[in-house]
């Protein structure tokens, strides 16, 4: 939620920045600005809409000539997406200027303050609150570093922080807390961004700078303090990912890319996890004396991982008959759990920095109970404090919409499964070998898969202008219906809900409309519930509704064969069933992606969404 970008160095800061902000983007794309200065003054350029749009009204940054810089792109969370309240902010009197992710809670009494004091504002936003915070205890002490020390211990909330002073031309000044920020080491110069991807291109020496540590930046030096001023020492880590890993590849859109390298990365994931036939859960090394103690296990997450999250109940109750329970994790502080040290919760989290996430976290970890997460952002809060934490390597996910997260999310979760099965004895010698079998040859299989795309294109381009879409399906079928549906409506924003295909008759089949032979995708992968589900669709198509059905070869001929169903059968290998969802998914995204390009929609960016939601 809001990606931030700064530059100290020789070179002109403006086009670094420009360039950083739409590797950004995907945090959100309400509006963007950038602040130069030359000499200690500041020049401003900030406007609603896409970087795109700021880079035309500053003609690449040419108009702001100057070699140290901050910039920002927005997901509005505080007043309209302005050109006013788009950051960079800068203090009343103009010395101080701030870019800013996160939400400052206690800011309407802050603002009071500050206003008492004489201070005026011109945005709605909390951020030029963070600013002249700033300003008035850096006019109070006449030390930047101080001020920022001071603003941080009277903030509440969250926020990452970039911050510039007019005396002290060369400098950025960063602070964190509950957000992240990197700082990158140049060759002459030094940078600042909330991801990697943002400067991966010019350097692969990091710092991940942690909660309330505040760093001062220069062309030539880095400096670490913690939240008191003392001087602290840390060595840069050095990133791995591939540059290409953040680019398009010739792709048309990152989501397309993303769901191609979707056998690659859960080849990532899985590879390092499996050895000599048996499951190794690096970074998280539970015990069988843990793991057959536990009597309940919640799984907490946030849209597709809570999705996948569905999935991975299935799993783990079939596999390890473990009682597992998903719960989003917007609602797992009100729903009062029944948490104790039988009890783990496992958090999924491709960003490792979804607020509710972490708030359900922490709200476990408090009760009692112990924490294990899957996330796909090395270091991310959810990462660090979690009791144990499993990647997903999936590399960096620039859609907003999940595609190749969820699939490595599914795919750690199989691996957990059978890691409990295993110390938990529920599977037979053979019964595990075949799983782990299964699991090996996974990514081969999504391979293979790929090749729907083309018939999924046709498909989209058969439908893409229908009102609504419903999604039906049992099992685990039900639970990709949840993720094809989420696809679905926040790329191509097409109206749809997904529903248990047993539901249909209790109220939602009153939705079918004969007139407008209402769509509806059913998944049918899972062998003792074809039968069944071939009912529902039967009930759908006499009442109008034309039906696509997602199914696997072996049952594609009990729904071509059948009369009394109108559409179209897509079908996947036949495949281990509990691994199923990571084949069936593959070309259900293809359909809401092809769909949301018939409509010529901002596919890598839909509109009011964020990548990373950092707010609660
Ligand atoms: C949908 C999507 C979101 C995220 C959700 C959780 O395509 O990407 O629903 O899955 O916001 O985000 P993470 O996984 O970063 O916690």
């Amino acid at each position: 939620m809001c990606g931030i970008v700064g530059y100290t160095g020789r070179e002109d800061a403006s086009p670094v920045l420009l360039d950083g902000l739409r590797r950004l983007e995907y945090r959100g794309y309400d509006s963007a600005g950038i602040v130069v200065a030359q000499g200690g003054t500041f020049t401003l350029a900030k406007s609603s809409g896409h970087v795109a749009r700021l880079d035309e009204l500053t003609r690449g940054g040419r108009d702001l000539p100057g070699n140290i810089g901050l910039g920002h792109t927005r997901w509005a969370t505080h007043g309209q997406p302005t050109d006013t309240n788009a950051h960079p902010h800068i203090s009343d009197g103009g010395k101080i200027a701030v870019v800013h992710n996160g939400i400052i809670e206690n800011y309407a009494r802050l603002r009071e303050f500050l206003r008492s004091k004489g201070m005026s504002f011109q945005s709605q936003t909390d951020t030029e609150v963070a600013t002249n915070l700033i300003a008035y205890f850096y006019a109070e002490s006449g030390d930047i570093l101080s001020a920022v020390a001071s603003a941080a211990r009277r903030m509440e909330g969250s926020y990452a922080l970039g911050i510039m002073c007019e005396d002290m031309p060369g400098t950025l000044i960063a602070t964190r807390r509950e957000n992240p920020l990197v700082l990158g080491f140049g060759d002459g110069c030094n940078y600042l961004a909330s991801d990697v991807a943002a400067i991966l291109l010019h350097t692969r020496r990091v710092i991940r700078l942690a909660d309330f540590e505040i760093a001062a930046l220069t062309a030539d030096s880095v400096t670490l303090y913690t939240g008191e001023l003392d001087k602290l020492e840390r060595e840069p880590e050095t990133i791995e990912w591939d540059v290409s890993a953040a680019e398009k590849g010739g792709y048309e859109h990152f989501m397309i890319k993303e769901i191609m390298e979707q056998p690659e990365v859960v080849r990532k994931t899985l590879s390092p996890r499996i050895r000599n036939g048996e499951i190794i859960l690096d970074g998280a090394e539970i015990t069988d004396e843990y793991i057959r103690a536990l009597s309940r296990i919640y799984i907490v997450a946030c849209g597709s991982a809570s999705y996948a999250g569905v999935v991975g109940k299935y799993s783990i109750e079939k596999l390890a008959r473990i009682p597992a329970e998903v719960v989003f994790a917007s609602e797992f502080r009100y729903c009062d759990p029944v948490l104790n040290a039988n009890t783990l919760v496992i958090c999924v989290s491709q960003s490792g920095t979804t607020a509710d996430t972490i708030a359900a976290m922490r709200e476990a970890k408090a009760r009692g109970a112990k924490v294990l997460s899957i996330v796909n952002v090395v270091g991310s809060t959810i990462a660090e404090e979690s009791d144990w934490t499993l990647y997903t390597w999936a590399g960096p996910e620039i859609c907003v919409a999940s595609t190749k997260g969820y699939s490595t999310q599914l795919a750690l979760l199989y691996v957990l499964a059978l890691r409990f099965a295993r110390a938990k004895n529920t599977l037979s010698d053979a019964q595990f070998s075949e799983a782990v079998a299964a699991l090996l040859v996974l990514p081969d299989k999504m391979e293979e898969t790929l090749g729907l795309r083309e018939e999924l294109q046709y498909l989209a381009s058969q439908y893409f202008s229908r009102d609504d879409m419903y999604y039906i399906g049992r099992g685990t079928d039900y639970a990709l219906c949840l993720e094809a549906c989420l696809k679905l409506k926040e790329i191509s924003y097409i109206h749809s809900e997904a529903f248990a295909a047993g539901e249909m008759k209790h109220g939602p089949i009153a939705l079918i409309n004969r007139e407008r032979e209402t769509l509806v995708v059913a998944v049918a992968t899972n062998r003792g519930l074809v039968d069944k589900t071939v009912s529902n669709i039967i009930e759908l198509c006499s009442r109008g509704a034309r039906v696509i059905t997602v199914t696997t070869q072996s049952a594609r001929t009990v729904i071509e064969g059948n009369d009394d169903i109108r559409g179209e059968t897509v079908a996947v290998s036949d495949f281990y069933e509990a691994f199923l969802p990571s084949l069936a998914i593959i070309p259900l995204q293809f359909f809401a992606y092809y769909t949301a390009l018939a409509l010529g929609r901002d596919i890598d960016k839909p509109r009011n969404l964020a990548k990373s939601v950092t707010v609660e």
